[in-house]
């Protein structure tokens, strides 16, 4: 059963392979360009690396894959490339979910939902009563998802649910189950495509001790191999929690 598990808490086991990948997928717009293409051109090419990601990260045994799809920022951005990706992400959803639900993976998409109209909140809610009991993969979509959006609202909802609570009690521990990936271990593993070394208010929390890499591949073009450059990288960072190298990391001898 999976549990938080707080790395400024307690030291978590650090396998080989991630637990938790979590992934800025940028560039999109940019791979397009090249190619002298609109911009939704990139994002649907942009869907594709994700069928071809979650089946590479479901073969490696990672258990939990998290993917900013869409930003409370990305709303700045021109209304038809907008309401584009809001279409793009109705027609994933409708054409996804079977396969997805058959490979036993449970889906769950956190952020603000209230803005996404109700043809998208009903397709979520479909898709996480199809999928809660699934075994495999947890593959969390953010939508409209910012991470101060998330601690605020975890905040409040403490706040509504302890309202004994005073000022100076709150922990931790109190707060995190309420935070859209409460269930989840925090991410081992952080990647970002397109070259841009930024977190962009993604999982700001849960971060705290993910190991980042950054690569100039745009994310149309992020294939198995980039997935295995990436925890080839991820395998040789020394995660040492606060600790001193000799008490995390020296090998026995
Ligand atoms: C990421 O690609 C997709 C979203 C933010 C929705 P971009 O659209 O940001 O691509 P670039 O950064 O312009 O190349
Ligand atoms: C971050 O990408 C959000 C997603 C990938 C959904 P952006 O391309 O919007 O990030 P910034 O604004 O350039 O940092
Ligand atoms: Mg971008």
């Amino acid at each position: 059963m999976a549990r938080a598990q707080s790395s400024t808490l307690d030291i978590p086991e650090a396998g080989k392979i991630p637990r938790h990948i979590a992934l800025i997928m940028d560039g999109n717009g940019r791979w397009a360009r090249q190619r002298l293409l609109p911009r939704i051109a990139g994002h649907r090419r942009g869907s594709e690396a994700v069928r071809t990601l979650v089946e590479s990260a479901t073969r490696l045994g990672v258990e939990y894959l998290t993917l900013f799809a869409f930003s409370s920022e990305n709303w700045r951005r021109p209304a038809d490339e907008v309401s584009m990706l809001m279409q793009l992400f109705i027609s994933n959803l409708e054409n996804e979910i079977s396969r997805l639900h058959r490979a036993n993976i449970r889906v769950r998409i956190i952020g603000d939902l209230t803005r996404l109209g109700a043809r998208l909140e009903t397709l979520i809610t479909e898709a996480h009563a199809l999928t809660s009991d699934n075994t495999g993969l947890t593959l969390t979509v953010a939508v409209n998802y910012g991470g101060r959006w998330d601690i605020l609202q975890a905040m409040n909802a403490l706040l509504r649910a302890h309202p004994e609570k005073a000022a100076g009690e709150i922990t931790e521990s109190d707060l995190t189950p309420f935070l859209s990936m409460g269930e989840a271990p925090e991410p081992d593993l952080f990647i970002r495509t397109g070259g841009e070394q930024r977190i962009s208010n993604f999982l700001l929390w849960q971060l705290a001790y993910t190991e980042l890499y950054f690569t100039e591949t745009l994310w149309p073009d992020f294939n198995a191999e980039s997935l295995n450059e990436a925890i080839h990288s991820y395998q040789q960072r020394e995660r040492r929690f606060g600790r001193t190298s000799e008490q995390c990391c020296a090998p026995d001898s």
